[in-house]
């Protein structure tokens, strides 16, 4: 089992949210980050790299351009021989998500929503894939999302997001299969109701804090896992969902 209690990690939509979170929780623990920043105007990022001078650097990413991703693995590499963890949490959801099958589905917004959500992390494993290989750890985490479930789906609606978590974690199978006999290891994860900004402003009715949902995913992302050949999605208490 390898285990390390420091390195380097990416995280992917880190300006606000769990991302934020995730990237202050790792800061905290004596990790360098590179921050993917996808909005520079929002000034949390800029505000934590004061009392992280060293460790911190933002680094502009777009998961749904590939020439914005592969820009940012140049950067990356530029400044670091390898990326230990490497956190695909960026994700958008639509606020078209309660319209039903009888109305007029928004398939442009159902477009950008697999784009992001489902395409957006293959884009960033490919182009980080050499900065990983250089890794002891090889660890590739995957925020998904309970709503990916097909088995326990109870949703009437919702059909974008489901549809491009659900994608998401069949993108992360495949790959676990090609990769997995390299040392990769694999976290695949629903970080719970979240008060974040998915909605545009910031939500006050869901379960979690984005600093406390990061201090649940925090140790499934690090944590060695006995049983790294079975590819699993977690919960942020612990509770495995079926695909
Ligand atoms: N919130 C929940 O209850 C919940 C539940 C289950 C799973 N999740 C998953 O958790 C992850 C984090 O969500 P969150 O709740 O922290 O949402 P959030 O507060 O909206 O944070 C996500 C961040 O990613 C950014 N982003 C959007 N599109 C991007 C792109 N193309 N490239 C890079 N960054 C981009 C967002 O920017 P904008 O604000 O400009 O979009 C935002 O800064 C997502 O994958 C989400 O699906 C969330």
């Amino acid at each position: 089992m390898t285990k390390i209690d420091t390195g380097t990690a990416l995280v992917t939509g880190a300006d606000r949210g769990l991302g934020f979170g995730l990237t202050q929780g790792l800061l905290e623990r004596g990790w360098r980050v590179f921050a993917g920043q996808y909005m520079p105007e929002w000034p949390q990022l800029e505000e934590l790299r004061a009392q992280y001078p060293d460790a911190l650097q933002p680094v502009p990413l777009d998961v749904a351009s590939i020439a914005s991703v592969r820009a940012a693995a140049q950067t990356v590499g530029t400044a670091s021989e390898r990326v230990d963890l490497l956190i695909n949490n960026a994700g958008v959801t639509s606020r078209t998500n309660r319209t039903p099958i009888s109305e007029r589905l928004d398939y442009d917004e159902a477009h950008r929503l697999y784009n992001v959500n489902a395409l957006g992390p293959l884009r960033v494993v490919e182009a980080f894939l050499p900065l990983v290989a250089e890794s002891v750890l090889k660890r590739l985490c995957f925020v998904s999302s309970e709503a990916g479930s097909i088995n326990r789906a109870e949703r009437t609606a919702w059909y974008a997001y489901c549809m491009s978590k659900a994608a998401l974690n069949m993108g992360v199978k495949i790959m676990f299969n090609d990769l997995r006999s390299q040392g990769y290891t694999f976290r695949l994860y629903h970080p719970g109701w979240i008060r974040s900004y998915m909605g545009g402003t910031k939500s006050d009715d869901a379960d979690l804090e984005p600093e406390e949902a990061a201090t649940y995913a925090l140790p499934f992302f690090l944590r060695a896992r006995a049983d790294e050949d079975r590819l699993v999605l977690m919960d942020y208490l612990g509770r495995e969902w079926p695909f």
